[in-house]
């Protein structure tokens, strides 16, 4: 019994995926599970709460009172009962209220009031998973430390083809087993993380900068916050946002202030993972007034940089794991186990630009992994969030 005594609040909305909310209540109940449903009105249009009910065996909740006898179901007792709220399906509806706090029904106020971790299994049609407001709400989840089960792309209610379809039942059921198993993995481990580009001043207005977005640095952190390890992310220029109690953000602008902050923070951990797009070089000098455009060719001597994860590797102990990112346009292997070696690195994740949807600014990622051995695995294209798990499986256990 994976879920043995778990206690999840399985919320379901007005989507057509909404008669799978039934099978999917079914299996966590066979894994061990307590199940208490809260369904948005609009759900109750898809599937009745009756056929719920009658499998979890409890009153299914949908309104702030029961109508006859006027007894209150209150969502803070839910928030604090449950150990996993999970919202499956999501329509896009629920998905933008939930980002942007409007609490008009009974599933949202719960989801406000929610001390447990959410996950959040969004369904909806193609066009509506693509708008760039769905785009912004789910990032606006993620920064809240919900987790998104990414929606499956295959036929659609509406007999489109493409992206949007709920993730099957057993699938969803496997992640919320996954999490509950590794919830508490990585407690007492200490873990630093470097994210984002760093922007190297040329005046008091311009940089030299690079397109990291931290997206993969962020997933990272969240990834072992959420498996009980305490995490320093010191993190570059990003628009990211991060919530988790068990994060310390470090915000850093230029390659000499991560070097700083990562220096002074590793002598106290486990491991650093040293995801950032660190500029190698900087501006010899930084004019302090701004530079004005003249007829002659403007030269900028840059010099180099310090080099972080070369610095970890000299005062690394052995009780200490450093894995390091690269990124390479040829000779991908040879040059990663050539910058294993020269940093002390433990592990080297291997992206590559030349797979379409991989590296900066995609939401997905396409890795390899090499040790010290030069033993590689490769991974297939995921969703950063998945792929910061399968490198911590990998690298930090
Ligand atoms: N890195 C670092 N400090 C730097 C440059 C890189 O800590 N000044 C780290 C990166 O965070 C990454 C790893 O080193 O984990 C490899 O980064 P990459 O830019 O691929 O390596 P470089 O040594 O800069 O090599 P290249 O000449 O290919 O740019």
């Amino acid at each position: 019994m994976t879920l043995k005594d778990k206690h999840i609040v399985l919320g379901v909305t007005g989507s057509i995926a909404a008669y799978k909310a039934a099978s999917l209540a079914r299996l966590l109940i066979k894994a061990g599970a307590e199940v208490q449903i809260v369904i948005t009105p609009s759900g109750k249009e898809f599937i009745t709460p009756v056929t719920l009910s009658a499998l979890t065996g409890k009153p299914v909740v949908s309104e702030f009172f029961t109508a006859n006898d006027g007894t209150w179901h209150s969502h803070v007792d839910l928030g604090q009962w449950a150990d996993l709220m999970l919202i499956a399906p999501a329509t896009a509806a629920t998905v933008g209220k939930m980002a942007n706090g409007i609490a008009d029904n009974m599933l949202i106020t719960t989801y406000l009031s929610m001390k447990a971790p959410v996950m959040v299994a969004p369904a909806m049609d193609l066009d509506m998973f693509a708008h760039p407001s769905t785009a912004r709400n789910l990032d606006l989840l993620r920064s809240y430390g919900n987790i998104i089960i990414e929606p499956a792309a295959g036929e659609l209610a509406s007999h489109l083809i493409g992206k949007g379809r709920m993730e099957e039942p057993e699938k969803i059921l496997s992640v919320v087993e996954d999490f509950f198993r590794k919830q508490e993995s990585l407690s007492k481990k200490k873990i630093l993380i470097t994210a984002g580009p760093t922007f190297e001043k040329i005046d008091p207005v311009r940089f030299i900068g690079n397109y990291s977005s931290g997206k993969m640095g962020f997933a990272l952190a969240e990834e072992c916050a959420r498996r009980g390890a305490e995490v320093t992310l010191i993190a570059g220029p990003v628009s990211m946002k991060i919530n988790h109690p068990n994060i310390t953000r470090i915000d850093v602008e230029s390659a000499e202030e991560m070097y700083n902050a990562s220096m002074k923070a590793f002598p106290d951990m486990n491991t650093a993972i040293l995801c950032a797009a660190v500029a190698d070089f900087r501006p010899s000098r930084q004019y302090t007034e701004k530079v004005k455009r003249g007829e002659d060719i403007l030269n900028i001597d840059l010099v180099p940089n310090k080099d972080i994860a070369a610095s970890l590797g000299k005062i690394k102990k052995s009780n200490q794991r450093l894995i390091g990112f690269a990124l390479e346009t040829n000779d991908e292997q040879t040059n990663a186990l050539k910058k294993i070696v020269k940093k002390n690195l433990d592990y080297i994740v291997l992206n590559s630009l030349n797979d379409p949807g991989a590296g900066f600014k995609y939401d997905t990622n396409k890795i390899s992994i090499l040790n010290r051995n030069g033993e590689k695995k490769d991974y297939a294209l995921k969703s950063k969030q998945e792929v910061a798990s399968d490198i911590i499986d990998e690298t930090v256990g």
